[in-house]
């Protein structure tokens, strides 16, 4: 029997290729809250609201503090438990592991590990104060993380492999030092003066693109020796992400010696460029910092952004610049949710969408502490009727899924978002310039979302539309004007795009309708 291939990331044709089961596969996905994963009977909860949104993934979290109370004791029931939860429901999981570092802090660190600051000390702020993350310069704490992080994959091969229900694991979340902009312990003060490696400020000068395209330029000196004659004002931030990299990849390292699953990290983005390294954690995998972690963190497959800025274009554009496959593992949702969805797969060929907390879009609260949302710009409050227009959008994403899988990444699919403020946009595809009418103002009450879609170019003549709000007007380059051969309207059923209604006559136009479905058009020129 041939023996099935592990989930993978592949380069095909210059783009990057998520397989599973050796076939193209885009998670439609949503990251649950952080304590989920430690009740069946709420994880069940989610599984059917999963179900019912059309995903065919989760975002799930596992914890160090519940695997290993004890040294060396380990139970992995809440693990075994979501994932036959999820594989009786047929849904994927990518396993985020909470080891040492979640969002910065070290709090789902066993309580053996909080207690015990000689074997586990932790880093110290610029007050000289220690914090509540652990330290990576001094102590056996990569020692032990390695140990139970290899033990947790070797079980997840045990239980999973025939079935493949895990597909990806997230290492750690959103690293890096919050408060202070790198840790100034003893240890990692004396690491801090050590001469940067040649190698990495050779590969950051052969691949300045993305760290020094970012407005790092001034701050970079490839002559210098210790990390702050190299690296200048931005030295903290890159000295922590090297050293949160090679952490990451230690462990990714004996994870992947056991179980050769995907591996990657995720990053908390600044959301204003005020904001300095510390407001948000300074060492993670952001944008400016991808070389580092690439010269850094070489066994992982890719490194993403967790995008709650509203307009995402320019992080997306940033990760698939610096030939990284696009995966969003946590974004907004509220009304940016699904019209980013467009965005984000048909622009960028993302491999991952998930809004965070998927459990409670359609609610306007956290379905697991009850807090209402009650700032209206709040990234997490969601209504019915985003809860409707993402299931819509997943459930015609699943139809179209060979077709968006087959363009994506090429010249000929493209995605667009209405921006704020704007009833038109227009853009230009081969011979044909796309104009777009949107039917609504943005507008966070209302009863509509921001109007998006995606287009793709089928054949020569037959242009594919899917999304919602919009009206498309074609306008030949070369002078020429267009004309329909037909107008088909399609409709999901069984899992496939099918031809429904032909439109003509009072309906002879490229108009979606308010919640989202496709349209194929064929057309001349003359
Ligand atoms: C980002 C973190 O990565 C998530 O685990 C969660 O804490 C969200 N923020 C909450 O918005």
């Amino acid at each position: 029997m041939k023996k099935r291939r592990l989930p993978r990331i592949e380069k095909i044709n210059e783009k990057h290729v998520l397989m599973v089961d050796d076939k193209a596969f885009i998670m439609l996905s949503g990251e649950v809250h952080n304590s989920a994963s430690s009740s069946e009977t709420y994880m069940e909860k989610v599984l059917e609201k999963a179900v019912d949104l059309k995903c065919n993934t989760l975002l799930t979290p596992v914890y160090w503090e519940l695997i290993e109370k004890d040294e060396d004791v380990y139970d992995f029931s809440h693990v075994d438990q979501m994932i036959r939860g999820a594989r009786a429901n047929d849904i994927k999981l990518v396993l985020l592991w909470f080891g040492s570092f979640k969002n910065s802090l070290s709090t789902y660190a066993p309580n053996w590990v909080k207690l015990d600051q000689v074997r586990f000390p932790r880093t110290v702020d610029n007050q000289d104060k220690p914090t509540k993350i652990l330290s990576m310069f001094s102590g056996e704490i990569l020692e032990v993380e390695k140990k139970t992080f290899k033990k947790f994959m070797e079980h997840v091969k045990a239980f999973d492999q025939d079935h493949q229900t895990v597909l990806m694991i997230q290492v750690e979340n959103e690293v890096g030092i919050l408060g202070s902009t790198r840790d100034y312990s003893e240890d990692a003060n004396k690491a801090f003066m050590n001469q940067v490696s040649e190698n990495l400020v050779r590969y950051i000068n052969q691949k300045d693109k993305g760290i020094l395209s970012m407005g790092m330029n001034e701050y970079f000196d490839g002559d210098g020796a210790d990390w702050k004659s190299v690296f200048g004002d931005r030295a903290e931030e890159v000295f922590m992400s090297y050293h949160y990299g090679q952490y990451i990849n230690e462990l990714a390292l004996v994870g992947k010696s056991v179980y050769d699953l995907p591996m990657f990290a995720n990053a908390w983005l600044k959301s204003g460029e005020n904001e300095k390294p510390g407001d948000y954690p300074s060492g993670g995998p952001l944008a400016e910092m991808i070389h580092v972690w690439k010269y850094a963190a070489p066994a992982l497959d890719f490194l993403s952004p967790d995008i709650y800025l509203t307009d995402i274009d320019e992080v997306c554009r940033a990760y698939t610049d610096a030939d990284l496959p696009l995966f969003i593992p946590e974004t907004r949702r509220d009304i940016w949710a699904v019209p980013n969805a467009y965005l984000a797969i048909g622009k960028y060929n993302a491999i991952c969408y998930a809004p965070f907390g998927i459990e409670s879009v359609g609610e306007n609260m956290s379905y697991i502490t009850q807090a209402k949302h009650t700032n209206t710009e709040d990234k997490n409050v969601s209504s019915p009727l985003i809860y409707d227009y993402l299931k819509a959008t997943y459930r015609l994403f699943h139809c179209a899924h060979s077709t968006l899988t087959r363009f994506g990444g090429t010249e000929s699919m493209t995605g667009f978002v209405q921006k704020q403020g704007g009833l038109s946009d227009k853009f230009i595809m081969d011979d044909l310039e796309i104009g777009l009418r949107f039917y609504h103002e943005v507008n966070r009450n209302g009863e509509n979302l921001p109007a998006a879609g995606i287009v793709i170019r089928e054949d020569l003549n037959t242009y594919l539309f899917i999304g919602y709000g919009y009206e498309a007007y074609l306008t030949s380059r070369d002078n020429l004007q267009v004309d329909y051969l037909s107008i088909q309207k399609l409709y999901c059923r069984n899992g496939e795009l099918t031809e429904g209604m032909r439109l003509n006559g009072d309906e002879y136009n490229i108009r979606m309708e308010e919640l989202p479905t496709a349209i194929r058009v064929k057309i001349y020129k003359f």
